[in-house]
């Protein structure tokens, strides 16, 4: 009897409430669009993280390399419950957040990704994140860990998350951090902004095109200056690798 191994291999999604889209005015005065996306917009957004997976600074290459990897699995239907919201200002796009439900009461933060930087628009994407799970999902608490310096001030610090540690987390199986109902409560107003609904003309806007970053973080243009400040004080295994290039030594 043949068997349709698809079938098999493709999870069946629970079904998830959408997240109303709402908007928040930036720092800058820009009003910014957050809303939830669905599978058939993942091939749109795939080419703006693949970029940064060359970004060695502040850890874009690891958090982009795993974001492309949860949202082609999502395209995909290779990863179950996962949801993707993105951030726009004038159609282009400034943050991708996802995570997935764990089951009905926990919720598995995975990502936050800011492509234009110094706004807090990361801080305000995942913030809509916690409140896809607490408010729209209804779940009790949602667990997070941090990849970088940045994420760790952004989310344990500034919400004050409590210590999981006995739980491993999705990514990498480190030890988990929660946001608690009570913990969101205490945010809501504060690190939890936006209003709704989105005026038409706005959302009409962002629906229209996800545009590309203008300004997402870049690799350096000196390797050697980021080599240095890196992990290598004197820049001598990047020589190295352009002597190589140019001939000059034998690798
Ligand atoms: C963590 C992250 C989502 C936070 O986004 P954010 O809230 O928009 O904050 P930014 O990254 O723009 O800024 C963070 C700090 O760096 C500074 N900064 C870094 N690069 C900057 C730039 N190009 N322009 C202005 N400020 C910059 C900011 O001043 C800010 O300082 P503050 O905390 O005192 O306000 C974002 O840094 C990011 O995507 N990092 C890479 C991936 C990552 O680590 N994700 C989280 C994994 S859990």
């Amino acid at each position: 009897m043949p068997v349709d191994l698809e079938k098999i291999l493709r999870p069946i999604d629970r079904p998830m409430a959408p997240y109303p889209p709402k908007h928040v005015t930036l720092a800058s005065g820009d009003d910014m669009v957050v809303r939830q996306v669905g599978r058939d917009d993942i091939p749109k957004i795939l080419p703006h993280v693949a970029p940064l997976m060359y970004v060695e600074r502040d850890f874009y290459d690891c958090v982009a390399a795993r974001v492309y990897a949860e949202l082609l699995a999502y395209y995909r239907h290779r990863v179950q419950d996962e949801y993707v919201l993105i951030a726009q200002v004038d159609g282009e796009l400034c943050a991708i957040v996802n995570g997935r439900m764990v089951d009905e009461k926990v919720g598995m933060s995975l990502h936050t990704l800011a492509l234009r930087r110094g706004l807090r628009i990361g801080a305000h994407a995942f913030a809509a994140k916690m409140e896809y799970h607490m408010d729209i999902l209804g779940q009790e608490e949602v667990l997070v860990v941090a990849e970088s310096p940045i994420g760790f001030r952004r989310w344990m610090i500034e919400y004050d998350l409590e210590k999981r540690f006995d739980i491993p987390h999705e990514l990498g199986g480190v030890p988990s951090y929660a946001l608690t109902r009570e913990l969101f409560e205490r945010a809501r107003g504060t690190l939890v902004i936006g209003r709704r609904p989105v005026p038409e003309a706005l959302l009409s806007k962002a629906m229209e095109e996800i545009l590309p970053p203008s300004d997402p973080p870049r690799p350096p243009d000196d390797l050697l200056a980021a080599t240095r400040s890196q992990y290598d004080p004197t820049g001598t295994a990047l020589m190295l690798q352009r002597w190589v290039e140019e001939g000059k030594v034998k690798a």
